[in-house]
């Protein structure tokens, strides 16, 4: 009798990468995984279940996942009852393929089949390989069993819309993540009233591509918009963010939610991913850097003092100097809070992996370069807080004994050292200083 059978409570022990979809979805499989009678563990060692919810937007992704299996070897023969579960895009990617590669995983599960995952897992404890990576059209989040009414901490994701129809040379989401889907609003209004119930006070709506969210409700599709302003009559909740958004769908109604609806952050992601209209055209973005700059201009004239956020990618296939200064031009006209950003990698079945690459001396030059413009602005933007009122919403204490740390409206971290501050509180604060990565300040 193994212990799991005595105490009638098996461990999972999952591990996330890529992006907020991905957490979020984790989440989403431990509550699914609860009502199964699992608990989560955060050491593989003592687990009956290992699942690795893996991500395949950078080089060698797959690779890297064999590896990480590899590492579990020893446990797996020590513990044959133990269960190792490959989900997320690598997942989709790869398929049946992993099985052969590590023929110890007993579970594949695509990003679109997750609540199948309570089904899978009977069928590998009962020793067979279960494999799911079909991308049914129901929507997985409904069919998820929830934990009612555990408590939940100040901010949730919310994941309002999947997948992605774009289609850019680079990208790998449309391949792994499936055609763009939006969930009815009933469903999401119904989950975001659950969390609020629960303690939550701010959402970040996700989606690959959010802001082309259209999904089904009263009277007709609701655009993000309107889902926005649906989302911001609950009672409790203070804070809406969104993420991820292409410019193209960045619609009027949106625009003028930035500057009308208060619940709505003064802050957004906008990936442009190059400043030069040439490589942008060969990323099949489908937009110039003109339009991209009107874009923003109209966002700002809705709601002065917005912060932006974006996404780069230097080194794309043909990108020369010039094309590299286009997007140094941009950024420096924009002049980002915060951005990531990302040697160009090839990725398997996209366009662009089957073009010239460029070296990659030339690559790493430029996003050193680019980085330091960015890190440049973020920091003049950092410090042009102090003496200026913002609104926290405290998460969790700091590391200093009695110190509180939570996020503005503009995302960054704000430290507070003070005793009647509560996570869940949102407060008005002066920032009095700016540190390396974050703000501190006083009660108002
Ligand atoms: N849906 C989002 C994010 C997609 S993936 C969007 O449309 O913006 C997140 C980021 O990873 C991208 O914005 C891009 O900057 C980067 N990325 C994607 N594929 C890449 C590749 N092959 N090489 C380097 N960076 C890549
Ligand atoms: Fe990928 Fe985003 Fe382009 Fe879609 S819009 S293909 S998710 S980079
Ligand atoms: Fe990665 Fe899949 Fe997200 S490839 S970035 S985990 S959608």
């Amino acid at each position: 009798m193994t212990q799991s059978d005595r105490t009638n409570t098996k461990k999972l022990f999952i591990k996330t990468y890529g992006c907020q979809m991905n957490v979020y979805d984790s989440e989403r499989m431990v509550e699914a995984m609860g009502g199964e009678g699992y608990v989560t563990t955060d050491k593989p060692d003592d687990a009956d279940m290992i699942l690795l919810n893996t991500c395949h937007i950078r080089e060698k992704a797959a690779e890297k996942v064999y590896s990480e299996l590899g590492r579990y070897k020893g446990l797996k023969s020590a513990k044959p009852d133990l269960k190792i579960g490959v989900a997320g895009c690598v997942a989709q990617a790869e398929g049946a393929e992993i099985m052969r590669r590590q023929p110890m995983v007993d579970l594949v599960v695509g990003p679109q089949s997750y609540h199948r995952l309570p089904e899978l897992e009977a069928k590998a404890r009962a020793g067979e390989k279960a494999l799911d990576t079909d991308m049914p059209e129901e929507d997985k989040f409904e069919k998820l069993k929830r934990r009612p009414k555990a408590k939940r901490g100040p901010t949730a994701f919310l994941t309002v819309q999947e997948g992605c129809d774009k289609f850019c040379a680079f990208c790998v989401v449309p391949y792994t993540r499936g055609a763009e889907v939006s969930r009815p609003v009933s469903r999401i209004m119904e989950e975001a009233i659950d969390l609020v119930e629960r303690g939550v006070r701010e959402f970040t709506l996700l989606g690959q591509n959010v802001n082309a969210y259209h999904g089904a409700g009263d009277g007709g599709d609701w655009s993000l918009a309107r889902l926005i302003w649906g989302l911001s009559e609950i009672d409790g909740l203070e804070r809406i963010r969104f993420t991820t958004s292409h410019p193209n769908d960045m619609t009027d109604d949106l625009i003028a939610a930035h500057g009308e609806c208060e619940k709505l952050m003064p802050y957004l992601h906008l990936p442009v991913q190059a400043g030069s209209d040439r490589i942008l055209k060969r990323m099949n973005r489908q937009h110039t850097a003109e339009d991209y700059l009107r874009v923003i201009e109209r966002l700002k004239e809705a709601r002065p003092g917005l912060h932006l956020s974006g996404d780069f990618i230097v080194g794309f296939p043909e990108e020369t100097e010039e094309d590299f200064q286009a997007t140094l031009d941009l950024i420096e006209e924009v002049r980002y809070g915060s951005a990531f950003s990302f040697k160009y990698s090839t990725r398997p079945g996209t366009p662009a992996a089957e073009r010239p690459q460029l070296p990659e001396d030339v690559k790493d030059d430029r996003l050193q370069r680019l980085q330091a413009l960015i890190t440049k602005h973020q920091r003049e933007i950092q410090d042009s807080m102090v003496g200026r009122d913002v609104s926290v919403l405290f998460e969790k204490p700091g590391r200093l004994s009695g110190q509180m740390v939570g996020k503005s409206e503009y995302l960054h971290a704000v430290h507070v050292t003070a005793d009647d501050v509560a996570a869940g509180d949102l407060r008005k604060v002066r920032i009095t200083g700016s540190g390396k990565n974050s703000l501190s300040g006083e009660l108002i």
